[in-house]
């Protein structure tokens, strides 16, 4: 079996944390288009579910297959899944790959609890050799990379001319393990240009990681809302 297996697995696991949910959070990535997939299959069982998708692409899919979204409602979602690019024993992540952190942060943060699927690669003892994407405005977006380079190594993430969903740049900063992500977060969260940060520190309730020994399921208690 490979990682796309592994991802396939820990799609077809979260399926049941779906039962009677009402307002659903749907990531982005390889991963969770595994979800889709799954949830698209048996779409006359979500006939009545609200999507609230993390990029165009998630949402583009959801509608291929029939699905209600939205980016509009108050209150709360129920649930939301999505992957991540690396995550720790304590359910820290790296997020962003795919450049969609900032609808995905937002989306984490709005719901009653958040459950990562990703296959075993993803899993790390300390966050950072990924790196850490960081959505930025594209105004005076070469001082912002400057700034950012002052703290760390820090690129462009692909080509200027693509953009986010929200018109902006990704830049990845290459931290490399750290010690302190709070930190990391902190610092970089405070400069001016920095709309979002791919450190997720106490969002995740759960995790479904699969791998060659199978699926594990893990609960982080201290992050419940
Ligand atoms: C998207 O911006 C990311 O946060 C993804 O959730 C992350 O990159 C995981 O993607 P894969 O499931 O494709 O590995």
């Amino acid at each position: 079996m490979n990682s796309e297996e592994f991802k396939k697995m820990a799609a077809q696991s979260a399926m049941e944390k779906l039962q009677g949910r009402k307002i659903v959070g749907i990531g982005t990535g390889s991963t969770v288009k595994y979800l889709i997939d799954e949830i698209g299959a048996d779409h006359l069982r979500f006939q009545n579910t609200l999507f609230v998708p993390t990029s165009n692409d998630s949402e583009k899919k959801l509608i291929q297959h029939g699905l209600k979204v939205t980016h509009e409602f108050s209150g709360f979602i129920d649930i939301t899944i999505d992957g991540c690019d690396e995550i720790d024993p304590d359910g820290r992540l790296i997020k962003g790959g795919g450049g969609a952190l900032t609808r995905e942060k937002m989306v984490a943060y709005n719901s009653r609890e958040v459950v990562i699927i990703a296959d075993s690669t993803k899993s790390v003892d300390k966050l950072g050799d990924f790196g850490v994407p960081v959505e930025i405005l594209p105004f005076l977006w070469r001082n912002t990379i400057e700034r950012l380079n002052e703290f760390c190594r820090t690129e462009i993430k692909g080509d200027p001319e693509s953009k986010t969903d929200n018109g902006n740049l990704v830049a990845m900063v290459r931290t490399g393990k750290m010690n302190d992500p709070e930190k990391v977060f902190n610092f970089i969260k405070n400069i001016p240009g920095v709309v979002e940060v791919g450190i997720f520190l106490n969002l995740t309730n759960s995790s479904i990681i699969c791998g060659r020994d199978g699926c594990s399921f893990k609960d982080y208690p201290l992050n419940k809302r």
